[in-house]
């Protein structure tokens, strides 16, 4: 029952983001609690009317029991806050720093269809979903629509962001590097967090799959690799496993991958040592070397 009603939470998220709800919410002062109409009052509709704050606060009070905001209802009303555990300022704008665009593109029509097929994977392993759907593979179907496209660089863009910045507070080992290779990097957004922090770094963002080919091919380098790293039997991976059940319904031949599985990959690509550097936000860096020493 509960895993049949759990499609409600992602599309009512996905409600409230486009309603503008979470900058709303976050402008406010933290401590400063919300009601529905007082929420409502601020979101500009496009008819010039009112917004209706009564289904409005149906969808909070479905975020609320996610803990995506505080709740404290007095008599008949409800008002709604945030606290750092909160969910919803996550999905606010904050220069960039958000998980909306990921939501927005996960929750996407263009992307919920291809879990349609998902169980044909099973029957045979060479089932792409989303070619099966669409004829053509994610990159493609991504140049091809460019609204799409550019909301998934964005959604990318905005969750590694705020991955990047924890991520730079912990880790150390882009100290000592005189050049940096940013692989499939994207728009960038990774490198020009990096060498915001490293200027004396030389970045290189790189986005076509080649690159790995031909630039890797140095000594003395390492590869930086920041992923989740599943645990097999371990509940922790929830969020790895789902991950992976992604990878299997968009990327031929993508997946997460267990420690043994990425010493495999490294040793394929002529890396003798893999080495867990730090973890971060449930993601993990390894380092690749070339070298041992
Ligand atoms: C991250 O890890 C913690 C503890 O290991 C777990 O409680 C939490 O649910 C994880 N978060 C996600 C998004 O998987
Ligand atoms: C890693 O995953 C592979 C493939 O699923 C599996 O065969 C192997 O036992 C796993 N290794 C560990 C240490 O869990």
């Amino acid at each position: 029952m509960q895993i049949s009603l759990l499609v409600a939470l992602p599309f009512a998220v996905k409600a409230v983001i486009r309603l503008g709800v979470p900058d709303i919410r976050n402008d406010a002062a933290p401590q400063v609690q919300l009601t529905a109409d007082e929420i409502a009052t601020r979101i500009a509709a496009p008819s010039g009317r009112a917004a209706d704050p009564e289904n409005l606060d149906r969808l909070l009070r479905l975020l609320a029991s996610h803990n995506l905001l505080t709740t404290t209802v007095s008599g008949t009303e409800r008002r709604y806050g945030l606290t750092p555990a909160s969910g919803l300022k996550y999905l606010a704008s904050n220069e960039g720093r958000s998980l909306a665009s990921l939501l927005l593109f996960q929750t996407s029509p263009e992307f919920v269809s291809p879990f349609e097929f998902l169980h044909e994977t099973v029957l045979d392993p060479s089932v792409e979903p989303l070619r099966r759907a669409y004829g053509v593979g994610t990159f493609e179907f991504l140049e091809k629509d460019r609204a799409l496209g550019s909301l998934f660089n964005k959604a990318m863009a905005g969750s590694s962001a705020l991955v990047m910045s924890s991520l730079l507070q912990e880790y150390k080992g882009f100290e000592g590097l005189n050049t940096l290779v940013d692989v499939g990097g994207g728009i960038g957004e990774n490198l020009a967090l990096i060498l915001s922090k490293y200027p004396h770094l030389r970045g290189i963002n790189f986005d076509l799959p080649y690159v790995v080919n031909k630039g890797l091919q140095i000594r003395d380098a390492k590869l930086i690799n920041m992923d989740v790293l599943v645990v097999d039997t371990s509940l922790k991976s929830q969020s790895g496993f789902s991950i992976d059940v992604l990878m299997l319904t968009y990327l031929n031949g993508g997946r997460e991958r267990n420690l043994s599985q990425f010493r495999k990959i490294a040793a394929a690509a002529g890396f003798s040592r893999v080495e867990i550097a730090v973890s971060v936000v449930n993601q993990t860096v390894l380092e690749f070397h070339k070298i041992d020493r």
